[in-house]
């Protein structure tokens, strides 16, 4: 809890580590009450700098000190100053051993960062700063040392006993106890640090490395779980087979270890050796976890291992950089989620996750660069902007250099950085270096935020077949930051012909064309490309692939975008035009909704999704995405201020509309897809991924007609189907349908059936807290009421609290009943967990994007929580931040 204002860290302010620590050896003794923490600290003072003796200031929260000294001499209370955050002791030598013994109780630790308990086992979480509430220390990652760790315990209770690295030695204690060293080998800053002791069951297996050593990999989990493992270790062989093919890097200890648990803020936690995964991003088989689920894990296990490299080989000087591990790790996992599903799918729904929820946050109060300037309580900063667009940047860069100088930067990187602390600028040196450009203006995307608008307009000159594009660039002003300046664009883009092939692109000047695509650099605010030999007037295909963060403005008629949607030879440009179709459909719906209850539907819209299903060679996966509107969420980002309510209203209108228009089709394609999903076994696999998204999407669609003979369709598959898959769709139809008796039996016997698994159970509260029907707010609190309901669990939260705030009727209702609710559990979460209330805040901090009357209402509850009391610095942060404006 906070107990004075909490104060702005800057970037400016970095100064180097007065003290090292070489050696970390540390003791735990853990009990049911308490744990006593030993720390040895062989310490000097930093070669880099003077040679005085300033005091030594180690961080320590929440410790109960109980023994402090100095090269083995115990210290008086004289003798050191204590204060709330820090402990104070003056060195005499350059070199010297500090030791120390803390009491600390994990049992009644609720935020779940530093030690805590978890289902009864004994974890860790120490990114960022959680290490200083498990001992005092120098808690920054440009402090890495070697780390050994003893952990004793009672053995029957805490059989297994894990930290970093290799078990060293082991032993017997007195009264059941026992105990086990590590050591890890490499040097690692304190954020990467674990201990787990707990009763735990454990799946093997092992990995011959490019070099041929054998690595040996486990997975520990509750023994009831251990049938769940299997997804995810292979997902971790073909993570740890992809980073040595795509960036030539090879796991570097003789073990890796995966724990999971279930109570967890984030995914999960790529500590050296031992990462740390929320249940959920771990356990997956067909009968408990959907597709999703399943390529969850996937990319979950895949980016903490990835981490061993982009992260703690080399790690970030300081939480400035924090991108330069994220960005980079999230533009790696997603480029292994894309080689090992649909490359042009994984892009896809990137690229819709992006744009709905980073750009929101990029318009927003909490608006920052990928590379922030200040932040008062660094867990605020996990965001989608160093996450997200951070992983842009570098997919820009890829982009740029190519896959080929990429990956010679990318080895320089790790070649000159191995076993340090280093910056943003360090890796866009390398970059430099192995290219040749001077990447000065690109670095722009790491100090200016906001998304930038790109406004492209064209002409066409048949007498001289020259074709111009003019290109403008602009980024609104973002809460610190005004009149930016323009950034390096590379806008990958072609030209279209009548038949939708693409022509050869010479621009004025140069002596060749380049045959179908190429990737145009845009630098100024304003500039124009010609092209010449152009024999007819071209469609343009711009920002092919995503190529850029960015905004993009063209004026693309109905019929242009129908052409792309059916010819474009740009995957997600022809998903993209789909997209922009439908939004202009849905938003003049919108704008009718508000003069008639009986709007006029675009026709071509029905006529080319009626099209698309007919056609039989199109890749069932891409047709998913073809026939799935824009989320709310998006269409909500695409107004000044938006009203909620209609746009969700024009949404379910275009969506019957679509479903009564192509009922028979959609049945037909549903019956045949159901048919053969009935006869595979299921496997974890894009091609049967894309058929169950299709079959499901079908049944949503065919659910709006409230056909009888459909209904029992769904029931059907609701009961028979053998994975969770088909079945959790299948409820969600059913609970959103106005078929009442359905829904409630199918609740309860899915309740009945999986309430022993919790995470099967944050399931059925999503779909439920998800459902947008009358009466949702009651329904909500009476969820909040279960037994399997925790509070103090984040993935509880998340399922109820969470799909709460994307159940748009209810969330947003008139009477703004959905945003009291909100600040409610924002305010009694905040003394359990202030990373989760801060977190779970954040809708109501995008209260700019809507209309006054909602403004007002959410403004009003902001103010309330800022009203309730003494608050976290996570909470007061958000809070300050968004009623600023
Ligand atoms: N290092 C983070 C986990 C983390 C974040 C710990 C914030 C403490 C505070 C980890 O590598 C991560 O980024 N996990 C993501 C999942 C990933 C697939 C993007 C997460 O937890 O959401
Ligand atoms: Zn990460």
């Amino acid at each position: 809890m906070r107990t004075e204002q909490p104060k702005m860290i800057k970037l400016t302010e970095y100064r180097l580590p007065d003290y090292l620590i070489d050696e970390t050896h540390l003791t735990f003794e853990l009990h049911e009450n308490y744990a006593l923490v030993h720390a040895r600290l062989l310490m000097q003072r930093n070669p880099g700098l003077d040679e005085t003796l300033p005091p030594l200031i180690l961080d320590g929260q929440q410790l109960e000190l109980v023994d402090v000294a100095l090269d083995g001499r115990h210290l008086t209370a004289v003798e050191y100053q204590l204060s709330d955050s820090h402990l104070q002791v003056q060195p005499t030598h350059s070199s010297f051993e500090f030791t120390s013994t803390v009491r600390i109780e994990p049992q009644n630790n609720t935020a779940l960062e530093g030690l805590y308990k978890s289902s009864g086992m004994f974890c860790t979480q120490c990114e960022a700063e959680g290490f200083r509430k498990i001992t005092y220390y120098l808690d920054r990652p440009d402090v890495m040392s070697r780390f050994t760790t003893t952990i004793h315990a009672e053995k029957q209770r805490y059989p297994v006993l894990l930290s970093n690295g290799n078990p060293i030695a082991e032993g017997e204690g007195e009264n059941g106890r026992h105990w086990m060293t590590w050591q890890d080998p490499f040097k690692k800053p304190a954020y990467l640090f674990a201990v787990v002791a707990g009763d735990l069951l454990r799946v093997d297996d092992s990995f011959i490395t490019m070099s041929g050593r054998e690595v040996a990999l486990r997975i520990f989990v509750e023994p009831e779980n251990i049938d769940k493992c299997q997804h995810a270790m292979d997902s971790l062989k073909n993570a740890m087979r992809w980073d040595e093919e795509v960036y030539g890097r090879e796991y570097d200890l003789d073990i890796f270890m995966i724990v999971a648990v279930n109570d967890f803020n984030m995914g999960a936690m790529e500590n050296k050796g031992l990462n740390i995964f929320n249940s959920s991003c771990v356990l997956a088989k067909a009968e408990t976890a959907t597709d999703a689920a399943h390529q969850r894990v996937e990319a979950v296990v895949a980016h903490e291992y990835f981490h061993n490299w982009s992260g703690n080989r080399v790690t970030c000087r300081d939480w400035f950089q924090l991108s330069l591990k994220e960005g980079f790790t999230v533009f790696r996992d997603s480029e292994f989620s894309a080689d090992m599903n649909s490359r042009v799918v994984t892009r896809i729904e990137g690229v819709a996750y992006l744009r709905t929820h980073q750009f929101a946050e990029d318009a927003g109060p909490m608006a920052h660069p990928v590379r922030p300037e200040q932040y008062m309580e660094i867990s605020n900063f996990y965001t989608l902007t160093i996450y997200e667009k951070g992983a842009e940047v570098v997919r820009m860069l890829h982009t740029l250099l190519g896959a080929e100088t990429f990956r010679k930067g990318s080895d320089l990187y790790f070649e000159r950085h191995d076993g340090q602390a280093v910056t943003c600028d360090d890796f866009i040196a390398a970059m430099e270096s192995v290219s040749g450009m001077d990447l000065t203006q690109f670095k722009r995307w790491y100090s200016q935020a906001g998304t930038p608008q790109l406004s492209v307009s064209d002409s066409y000159d048949a007498a001289t077949q020259t074709y111009q594009l003019h290109v403008k660039q602009s980024c609104p002003d973002t809460p610190e930051q005004r009149n930016k300046q323009p950034f390096v664009i590379p806008l990958s883009m072609a030209l279209l012909n009548q038949q939708g092939e693409s022509l050869p692109l010479q621009l004025h000047g140069e002596s060749a064309a380049v045959l179908g695509e190429r990737v145009l650099a845009v630098t100024e605010a304003e500039q124009s490309f010609s092209f010449i030999k152009v024999p007819e007037k071209p469609l343009p295909s711009l920002l092919r692939g995503f190529s850029a963060p960015v905004q993009l403005d063209y004026a693309y008629s109905r019929d242009d975008l129908l052409f792309l949607l059916q010819h474009d030879t740009d995957g997600f440009n022809r998903w993209e035009a789909g997209q922009q179709l439908a939004l202009q459909v849905i938003e003049e719906v919108v704008g009718q909704l508000y003069e008639t209850d009986e709007p006029m539907l675009d026709t071509r819209l029905v006529e080319v999704f009626s099209a698309l299903l007919a056609q039989e060679d199109l890749d069932p996966a891409m047709l998913a995405e073809f026939i799935a509107l824009p989320s709310t969420g998006y269409i909500i980002e695409q107004y000044e201020q938006a009203d909620p309510l209609a746009i969700h209203q024009a949404r379910e209108y275009v969506s019957n509309q679509l479903a009564f228009a192509l009922k028979e089709p959609m049945l037909a394609r549903y019956q045949a897809l159901r048919k053969v999903s009935l006869q595979t076994p299921y496997v974890a696999q894009a091609s049967d991924f894309a058929r169950r998204r299709l079959q499901n999407m079908l049944l949503a669609y065919l659910m709006r007609t409230e056909d009888l003979e459909i209904l029992d369709a769904c029931v059907d598959q609701f009961g028979v189907a053998d994975n969770m898959t088909e079945r959790l769709a299948a409820l969600a139809c059913l609970v959103n349908s106005p078929f009442t008796d359905e829904a409630e039996h199918a609740l309860a016997s899915f309740a009945e059936r999986f309430e022993d698994d919790p995470l099967v159970m944050d399931q059925w509260f999503s779909v439920q807290a998800a459902a947008a029907l009358p009466d949702g707010l009651e329904r909500v609190e009476h969820l909040l009421k279960h037994p399997a309901f925790s509070i103090k669990n984040p993935n509880k939260v998340r399922a109820v609290v969470g799909a709460f705030t994307q159940n748009t009727p209810n969330f947003h209702a008139i009477d703004g009943s959905g945003y009291a609710f909100l600040a409610d559990k924002v305010i009694k979460l905040d003394a359990l967990n202030p990373q989760m209330a801060a977190r779970m805040l954040s809708p109501l901090t995008r209260w700019q994007r809507f209309d006054l009357h909602q403004q007002e209402m959410m403004q009003s509850q902001l103010q309330r929580v800022r009203g309730s009391g003494d608050l976290s610095a996570d909470l007061f942060e958000v809070l300050e931040k968004s009623l600023a404006v």
